[in-house]
């Protein structure tokens, strides 16, 4: 259906180079079976911690722990149209690699690692120090068999340079990133382009979704668009891509 935009990143296929966002359109199973009827490139699952998540000042991470996901990620990944993502996350390097090789486990392509959510940086707050970052980092990779990606932060204070060496020397090849010039286009350029990037932010119509790819993201994440239109977006972005594909060789043809 998506011929000609399936992306490749870090080994893991994508139908297509657009998927939601951790926490969007991702919260119920139903909305999860939504799209995996959808167009998207990948079913992303709200970020799940060890043990049920109610605290009232991060709201953003409520769920309801990790094993009452498991079973629906087994459910969904027995379709091989598009990989399942997990997002984890918690407040010490054990519970990531609880998560990661239970998830993994379950059949899940890749796993997320929220290191974005202001609860993982008031509890194991990875990017204070270095030691700290290259012990998870490295507890996460060993703990899981498919690849690791890490959401990150607007900023951090180690910087790209520093941050990309850590995840690169770790084994992770994957960073989720800013969908702008100070996020994911500079983190590639600090990077050395060693590392892959989702970017994640503002995406709305297809000419974002190729800006993205254009300036070396490999995919993107779709948040606030999809929860105000629905699975459909999908279908939409793809249709936008192709025409302007069609209208750029129209061009070059004339
Ligand atoms: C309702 C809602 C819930 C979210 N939950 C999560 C989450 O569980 N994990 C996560 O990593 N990000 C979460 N996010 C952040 C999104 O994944 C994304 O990074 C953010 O919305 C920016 O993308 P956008 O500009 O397309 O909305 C959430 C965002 C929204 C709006």
């Amino acid at each position: 259906m998506s011929d000609g935009f399936d992306v490749s990143v870090a080994g893991v296929h994508l139908p297509f180079p657009a998927m939601n966002a951790s926490g969007a359109w991702s919260s119920t199973a139903a909305e999860l079976r939504d799209l995996a009827r959808s167009a998207s490139g990948a079913i992303v699952l709200k970020t799940a911690t060890v043990h049920p998540f109610l605290h009232p000042e991060y709201r953003s991470l409520h769920n309801p722990g990790f094993d009452k996901m498991v079973p629906l990620v087994r459910e969904l990944a027995a379709d091989p149209a598009r990989p399942v993502i997990a997002s984890i996350a918690g407040a010490a390097p054990d519970e990531y690699a609880t998560l990661a090789r239970a998830f993994a486990d379950a059949g899940a392509a890749m796993i997320e690692v929220n290191f974005a959510d202001p609860y993982v940086a008031a509890t194991l707050a990875p990017f204070e120090d270095r030691d700290a970052l290259r012990a998870v980092l490295r507890k996460l990779v060993a703990a899981s068999a498919v690849p690791i990606s890490v959401k990150l932060p607007e900023r951090t204070p180690l910087g790209w340079r520093a941050l990309s060496a850590e995840l690169l020397d770790a084994g992770v090849r994957v960073a989720v990133a800013r969908n702008d010039f100070a996020g994911f286009e500079k983190l590639l350029l600090e990077s050395g382009r060693q590392l892959e990037v989702i970017a994640v932010g503002g995406v709305e119509s297809g000419y974002d979704v190729s800006r993205a790819l254009a300036k070396g993201a490999k995919a993107v994440q779709v948040g606030s668009a999809l929860l105000r239109e629905g699975p459909q977006l999908f279908a939409r972005l793809e249709r936008e891509m192709r025409a302007a594909r069609a209208r750029l060789a129209g061009g070059r043809g004339s």
